[in-house]
């Protein structure tokens, strides 16, 4: 049994309401394909070059960070809405300045809220705003009801694929849907597990003509990861690659694409409508049958 890392709860925050807090959701087709694992590590890159980021795992039901952070967290997002907690209680500080809400196991489908409970959800997420400068949310495979809500309303949407084409078609379908009900989204793919550079950059010129061919979509390439057998042993390990093996190909390559991501052209400097933009979008979007 691995030593579990001692975490503390964030009870002294006081939050400063004055950064432009950008709202990011991650996405799949296919489950499987890397998201979890992309997400947390994407986080602790973008924490490690001066960004505040709160990571919020919303595959409800499957406590995926938590176990790969190694962490028993003392709350969770329900715990929020059942107890009555407010955001600063469940929020926990993970390593290199990363700020973590967890999902935790058991958490009923957020759309059987009522609505009460749903706007207080999302009220006090909507304290975050100003608090963070980027709210990432790892969701889980496919567009469940609530995690079509959180992808529509959010800045930014990170779409996670593999080069199997049975993974890069369900990504496609997510694009189709979610382009569906607002053709106005920002995408940006991510391709993981690629065995080299040629490879990832073929198949997300794929990914990006046939949106460009079918949907009239513009999508954005964030970036590729590859397949390195150090994600894997991180993930027995409990630990984050990006941390537990920071000379591994996939620790630079991601460290790269977060470099890019916030000091290139086209990248996190684009609009955001912050998380109180965010939270108008999920009050009224209604999911399209
Ligand atoms: N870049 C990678 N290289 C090697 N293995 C990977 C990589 N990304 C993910 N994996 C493997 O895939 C598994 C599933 O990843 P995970 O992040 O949990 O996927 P998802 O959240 O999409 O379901 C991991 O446990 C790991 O073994
Ligand atoms: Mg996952």
């Amino acid at each position: 049994m691995l030593a579990r890392r001692e975490i503390t709860p964030i009870t002294d925050a006081v939050p400063q309401h004055e950064k432009a807090t950008k709202v990011i959701s991650v996405t799949s087709g296919k489950g499987g394909v890397g998201k979890s694992n992309f997400a947390l590590n994407f986080a602790l890159s973008l924490s490690e070059s001066g960004q505040k980021v709160v990571l919020i795992d919303f595959d409800i039901g499957m406590a995926n960070l938590e176990i790969l952070l190694g962490m028993t967290p003392r709350h969770h997002l329900i715990d929020l809405v059942k107890e009555k907690k407010g955001i600063w209680e469940i929020l926990e500080k993970g390593p290199n300045g990363l700020e973590l809400i967890s999902g935790g196991s058991g958490f009923e489908r957020i759309l059987d809220l009522n609505d009460d409970d749903a706007n207080y959800l999302f009220a006090e997420l909507g304290k975050l705003q100003g608090y963070a400068d980027i709210i990432l949310f790892d969701t889980g495979a496919g567009l469940s009801k609530e995690s079509q809500r959180i992808h529509l309303a959010a800045d930014e949407i990170i779409l996670v694929t593999t080069p199997e084409p049975t993974a890069i078609t369900d990504a496609y379908s997510v694009i189709k849907i979610l382009h569906h009900q607002d053709a106005s989204l920002n995408v940006r793919l991510v391709v993981n597990r690629v065995a080299n550079s040629k490879e990832g950059i073929a198949i997300a010129g794929r990914v990006r003509t046939v949106t460009k061919r079918f949907l009239n979509k513009e999508i954005e390439i964030l970036g590729l990861m590859p397949n390195d057998s150090l994600v894997f042993q991180s993930v027995l390990e409990q630990t984050p690659f990006y941390l537990n093996y920071p000379k591994s190909q996939a620790a630079k390559w991601m460290k790269d694409m977060v470099n890019i991501y916030l000091h290139g052209d086209g990248g996190y400097r684009q609009a955001s409508t912050g998380i109180k933009g965010f939270i108008q979008k999920m009050s009224q979007f209604v999911v399209k049958k």
